[in-house]
């Protein structure tokens, strides 16, 4: 993490707080705090959300105002980690929704065997399950060997959990389920091997995986991309931000190219809904037209 480069906005002195009346002025101090010294931009998230976590943080921490956490996230490197953990929501798993997978197989497959080289970028992808979803349905579709993912997330512990690809046995079960859902023919277990830190995934499935850290509320688009999958990411954003993730997207996306946004997300009532034309209305899943 970076050292400070700008003075630090001064804190607020305050009384022990409840969740309630964690005060607005006080959130927006620690969240620009946060910003000049980590360049982490927490500024334009969900208020009832983010209010959730930070006072789950302050309790977790031990302390009983913003004032205190904010002073310990300034001074402990490692407490801001804590915190980022928080705030990033990072629940995925294999296979999730199986309907996208199937939609995703049917709608976008063909228009993707056009081309000789593909380039996707899975943005948010968190521990990689995603990530390993799509390289197996594309090695299924025969794409994989001409397809370069780009895998990114704000949080870099999620990314090494996704570079190691092992994955708890636990949850096969759910998975292999949600695989054959998703339109998966073959046999789930061909994919791991049970080990005895849980299921090692093979690692011809990220031979074609780039992981990187990408934060979407402030960085700027690195690629060209034919696809863009992004799921469960912009439900934590505000509108401001959505707005500016889907201005990247754009930017990012080559002409009829693909955006894919799963069920909780839209295009509808940003300012690139007449960008795009629908390729599944329910997957929430788009062709770039302009
Ligand atoms: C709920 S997970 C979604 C994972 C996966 N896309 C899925 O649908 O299963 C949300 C992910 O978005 C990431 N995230 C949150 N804010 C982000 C940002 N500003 N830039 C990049 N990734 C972010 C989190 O770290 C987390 O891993």
């Amino acid at each position: 993490m970076s050292a400070p480069e700008w003075t630090v906005p001064p804190a607020v002195v305050g009384e022990s707080e409840t969740r309630e009346d964690l005060g607005e002025l006080e959130v927006e101090l620690l969240l620009e705090a946060v910003y000049r010294r980590y360049g982490f931009d927490f500024r334009e998230y969900a208020p009832a959300s983010l209010k959730r976590r930070l006072w789950r943080r302050m309790t977790a921490e031990g302390v009983s105002t913003l004032t205190q956490l904010q002073d310990r996230l300034l001074h402990e490197p490692a407490a801001m980690e804590r915190l980022l953990l928080d705030l990033s929501i990072n629940v995925t798993s294999m296979f999730r929704d199986p309907s996208f997978y199937a939609a995703f197989r049917q709608h976008v497959v063909p228009s993707l065997h056009t081309y000789p080289f593909t380039r996707i970028w899975c943005a948010g992808c968190s521990t990689g399950e995603e990530v390993y979803s799509l390289a197996i349905l594309l090695q299924e579709e025969g794409l994989y060997d001409r397809t370069r993912i780009y895998a990114t997330d704000i949080n870099e512990q999620v990314l090494a959990t996704a570079l190691a690809g092992v994955f708890p046995l636990e949850k096969m079960k759910q998975y292999t389920q949600n695989y054959i859902r998703g339109g998966g023919t073959r046999e789930f277990s061909e994919y791991y091997v049970a080990a005895y830190d849980g299921a090692r995934f093979s690692r011809s499935l990220t031979e074609n995986v780039v992981f990187a850290q990408h934060n979407l509320a402030s960085d700027r688009s690195f690629n060209q991309f034919n696809v863009i999958l992004c799921r469960n990411v912009m439900i934590y954003f505000d509108k401001t931000l959505q707005d500016r993730v889907h201005g990247l997207f754009h930017e990012s996306l080559d002409m009829f190219g693909v955006l894919a946004l799963g069920h909780k997300e839209s295009v509808a009532f940003t300012p690139y809904a007449d960008d795009y034309e629908v390729v599944d209305a329910a997957e929430r899943i788009y062709r770039k037209i302009k």
